[in-house]
């Protein structure tokens, strides 16, 4: 759909356009042993039943990205990458906390792409022993320069209340609630910034 049809089509053509709403599950480790395939599920089916977007989960380990730039190494699935994240209208990122930040892997495969990313929105479900917190503020700051506009409900997961061992997830039945919230948030702000893409 061009842009003067994103301005001035019908309504009715507006709703047909959202009612396919893409959004990604981003899976923000890929350390073997990690613990977000299974936050990524949860995600995924507690968002499934909403019914309001189809959600896929994005798993960064399956594109094999090199280092930016790094020279000698087969950088072949950041087309693949790209693809994958072009047809998103928002996200919701998988975060857990690294040395009280954001994953390497997730850093490198947000700065592989720009255009992928800008205008859209996105959700941030972190983890960590205060719930991942500081890890998914800094990840604001580097989706403000994406020109991803975050929305403001964070489910937070504890290490020590929402997981078994810290690897075994059982989530506290409140961060359900919370994931909707998020969802709530999401949802509009990925219809709305669809307009201006
Ligand atoms: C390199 C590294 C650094 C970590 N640093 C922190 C940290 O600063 N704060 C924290 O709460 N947890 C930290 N952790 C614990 C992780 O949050 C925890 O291992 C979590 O399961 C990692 O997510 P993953 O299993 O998806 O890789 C760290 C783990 C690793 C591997």
């Amino acid at each position: 759909m061009g842009f003067f049809n994103k301005l001035f089509g019908s309504k009715q053509e507006d709703e047909n356009q959202m009612a396919t709403l893409n959004i990604g599950i981003i899976i923000g480790s890929t350390r073997e042993g990690r613990v977000s395939p299974q936050v990524a599920q949860w995600v995924k089916e507690i968002a499934d039943k909403r019914g309001d977007a189809n959600y896929t989960i994005i798993d960064i380990a399956d594109y094999k990205l090199p280092l930016l730039g790094e020279a000698g190494t087969d950088a072949s699935g950041a087309t693949a990458w790209s693809e994958a994240i072009a047809k998103q209208d928002g996200f919701v990122f998988i975060v857990q906390e690294y040395n009280h930040s954001i994953t390497g892997a997730l850093k490198n495969a947000l700065d592989y792409l720009r255009e992928e990313w800008n205008n859209k929105a996105a959700g941030i479900v972190s983890y960590g022993s205060v719930g991942g917190a500081r890890a998914a503020e800094h990840l604001r700051g580097i989706l403000g320069e994406l020109l991803v506009a975050d929305v403001r409900v964070h489910p937070a997961l504890s290490l020590f209340t929402d997981f078994e061992n810290g690897t075994d997830f059982k989530p506290q039945a409140v961060q359900e609630d919370s994931v909707n919230q998020m969802l709530d948030q999401v949802i509009p702000w990925s219809k709305a910034l669809y307009t201006i893409r």
